[in-house]
């Protein structure tokens, strides 16, 4: 529907078209003049600048904790975990009282961070700009966090997640050994591992996603090759007996030449011979891989190792 006259404009019909731009989920918090924690769900979050930190989110003035926000010291945007729905649900109530049994600390200007989710960002205040019935909030980073926890996705009024099915999230967090890989590309080449007892070549995999300061985990693994990756999707998530293999598709955000001397190399999908990986889940996932990246298109396997679903990303 196209709707393109101002004065013709329909602010409901508006407010649905808007809704088209999928987006994720934030809680904005503050601490209001008597110290009282207070927040609002928002999707209006952007990111700004770099340098300086900058990031902005619009308040309505018509919100219960509008002159909270404009009168604070700071505040807090916490981007929401897919599992966090019902989180979202009760700061999007207008009201007092969202905090109640909600675990939260404070970083550096005391507003709530909020546990569980994906990332968070503590901001000073660093402009406010009025426009219309909404002001602009634009806060200076001070302190932030995230972690590989998939986001809680949201479009045209309804809440969707980003590729994981209910069955992909009941095998990611249930009991049972856990190793978690990457597959991750750089110019058309895959980075694989060998390991120098089996002379077999697998894809890096740890024991955890970890971060880059626990060398054992996945992360710290491939930051002591000198490999920095981001690990926004999980490409196939599987069980063999109890044991539960998470294979995430990797963003390369920066390589140095560590990699050239660790057990880890860059493979040209064409020189991968398939013998020297062995693993016939693993040669599965890279032959699908390869077939998806020429189409453009991406799907996730789930199930167990050797039968399984293909669902489209
Ligand atoms: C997904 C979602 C996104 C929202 N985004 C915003 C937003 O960006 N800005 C805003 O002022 N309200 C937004 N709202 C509405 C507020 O969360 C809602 O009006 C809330 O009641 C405000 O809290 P308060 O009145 O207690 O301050 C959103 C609601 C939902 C469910």
């Amino acid at each position: 529907m196209t709707n393109n006259k101002e004065a013709e404009i329909d602010s409901r019909d508006l407010r649905r078209a808007f809704g088209h731009f999928a987006t994720g989920v934030t809680v904005v918090t503050t601490l209001d003049t008597s110290g009282a924690p207070c927040g609002f769900t928002a999707n209006s979050f952007t990111s700004v600048s770099i340098d300086p930190p900058l990031l902005l989110v619009n308040i309505a003035r018509s919100a219960y904790g509008c002159d909270a926000f404009t009168g604070s010291h700071g505040f807090a945007v916490n981007i929401l975990a897919a599992n966090q729905r019902d989180l979202s649900n009760r700061f999007a109530r207008a009201g007092a009282d969202k905090f109640a049994d909600q675990d939260w600390h404070a970083e550096i200007t005391g507003s709530p961070i909020i546990e569980g989710v994906v990332a968070w960002f503590d901001c000073e205040h660093f402009e406010q700009v009025e426009a219309g019935d909404h002001i602009i909030l634009i806060g200076r980073v001070v302190q932030y966090a995230y972690n590989t926890q998939a986001p809680l996705g949201f479009c045209r009024g309804a809440y969707v997640s980003f590729g994981m099915t209910p069955g992909m999230l009941q095998l990611v967090s249930s009991p049972g050994s856990l190793r978690v890989g990457a597959i991750i590309e750089s110019n058309g080449q895959i980075l694989l591992e060998r390991n120098h007892e089996t002379g077999q070549l697998h894809l890096p995999a740890s024991d955890s996603v970890g971060n880059v300061a626990t060398p054992d985990s996945l992360l710290g693994k491939l930051a002591s090759a000198g490999i920095e990756v981001d690990l926004p999707f999980i490409y196939a998530a599987y069980h063999e007996d109890s044991r539960r293999f998470v294979y995430y598709l990797g963003e390369l955000l920066s390589i140095d030449d560590a990699v050239e001397t660790s057990s880890m190399r860059f493979y040209e999908f064409d020189n991968i011979t398939w013998e020297e990986i062995g693993d016939s889940a693993i040669i599965a996932m890279l032959e699908r891989y390869i077939r998806e990246k020429r189409l453009g298109n991406y799907s996730i396997y789930i199930g167990d190792r050797a039968q399984g679903e293909v669902h489209p990303a």
